[in-house]
């Protein structure tokens, strides 16, 4: 079929398979231009298919020679009927691994839940004993917790009091205020059950308790903070709380890796498209500003660059990993930059429906949405016909 992009929002509705697998392949091509890393070599992605996530299972097999199982929750392909982004995503990074020699098998399902990390620690302990390194890269608008049963429904909220700034319809160009009433107690509390370190806690309890994890292994999750202009409906709303959470697991879970030599860190990104960040308010204006000040100075980088960085600089540097001073390794350490953020911050002011796509990078925002469906990806022929239904290689 010829497959165009349906948008609702912030939503596509339809992917690209060939799209997805040039996107996948440009990102293996650029981690094997960086040269290897000396990293890990048995490596579980939780949230695998998409966004840093992806890069991150990428960068681990394509940097440095490692076998991947990889976790995700994806529609697959049927006939007549694409299959989502992390479908074909995950469908062309097997592929590529497998012809390489790399192991790569990976779930399809709900990680929040007991039977899927059963599955993933039986398959661990079957086809590679242990594993060296787990990435926690789940983003999610909801979570069952499997010990209660209670499905809890994140909000994206300032908290204390109602938020008031500017936000753009990146489709449009429409920049509007936007106005967000404050989060109630319960707002923040399920908040912090879908995207706090609860389930990336369970997540290693069952783990080592099964033991597949190696002596020394490291975990690492993805936060968030961003600049002062977004902290109301961010870093200090209830997806904030949440971080906070996440952050706060890291040392919990460090502890109860003592005795293995092992170690959980959180590492901070940069802002970037994604499903997951383009359906929270304020944000797409910002990136978009965020997106003109970095390409202009030339220190842009996209999921796989960032990841490939954390990676080669921090976590396999060789040597003590350089954090801050709450334990956090810092990646969004050019997105933060004082001169980057002055500039931003002037920008933000002028910014209005007439001059954000002088002042502002709309249409660098844009092309990154399309490319996360796999859409206006250079070299690919979207006019032909391609077959929609896709085989994921290592589907277990
Ligand atoms: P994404 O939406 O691209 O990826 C989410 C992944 O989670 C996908 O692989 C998806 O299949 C998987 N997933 C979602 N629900 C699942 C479930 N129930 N079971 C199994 N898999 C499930 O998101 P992105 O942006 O890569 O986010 C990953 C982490 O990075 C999040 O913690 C996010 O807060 C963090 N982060 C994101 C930033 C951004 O600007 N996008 C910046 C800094 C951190
Ligand atoms: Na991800």
């Amino acid at each position: 079929m010829i497959i165009t992009p349906r948008v609702r929002g912030f939503i596509c509705l339809t992917s690209h398979p060939e799209g997805c697998a040039q996107n996948v392949e440009n990102q293996i091509n650029y981690v094997k231009s960086k040269g290897t890393i000396d990293g890990p070599k048995k490596v579980l992605v939780i949230g695998a298919s998409t966004g840093f996530g992806l890069a991150s299972r990428i960068t681990s097999a394509f940097g440095s020679n490692a076998a991947t199982v990889g976790v995700y929750f994806e529609k697959p392909s049927a006939e007549g009927k694409p299959g989502s982004p992390g479908w074909y995503n995950t469908a062309a990074f097997e592929q590529k691994a497998q012809e390489a020699g790399l192991y790569a098998k990976s779930i399809n399902g709900d990680a929040f839940s007991d039977e899927i990390k059963q599955k993933t620690i039986d398959l661990i302990k079957a086809d590679l004993g242990q594993v060296d390194l787990v990435v926690y890269s789940l983003a999610s608008p909801r979570r069952t917790n499997p010990k209660t049963g209670v499905t809890h429904n994140s909000a994206l909220k300032p908290i204390g009091q109602t938020f008031s700034n500017k936000t753009v319809d990146f489709h449009t160009g429409n920049v509007t205020e936007v106005s967000i009433a404050p989060a109630n107690e319960e707002d923040i509390e399920n908040t912090v059950a879908v995207m706090g370190g609860e389930d990336w806690e369970m997540w290693i309890d069952e783990m080592k308790k099964a033991g597949v994890l190696a002596e020394g292994a490291v975990t690492v999750a993805y936060s968030y903070i961003g600049p002062s202009l977004t902290e109301a409906v961010y870093r200090k709303g209830t997806i904030g709380r949440a971080k906070d959470h996440l952050e706060a697991t890291a040392f919990t879970i460090t502890d109860k890796l003592k005795d293995l030599g092992g170690k959980a860190y959180v590492s901070v990104n940069k802002a970037l498209v994604t499903q997951a960040s383009s359906a929270i308010p304020v944000i797409p204006l910002y990136i978009s500003l965020l997106y003109k000040v970095m390409k202009e100075k030339g220190i842009h980088e996209g999921t796989i660059e960032q990841i490939q960085r954390l990676f080669q600089d921090r976590l396999y540097a060789n040597g003590e990993v350089p954090t801050d001073e709450q334990g956090r390794i810092r990646i969004d350490d050019w997105e933060m930059r004082d001169d980057v953020q002055a500039e931003v911050a002037a920008l933000w002011e002028q910014a209005n429906t007439e001059n954000l796509s002088e002042i502002g990078d709309l249409q660098g925002y844009r092309t990154d949405f399309f490319n996360l469906f796999g859409f206006e990806v250079d070299g690919v022929e979207y006019e032909k016909d391609v077959n929609e239904v896709v085989e994921v290689p290592g589907l277990v």
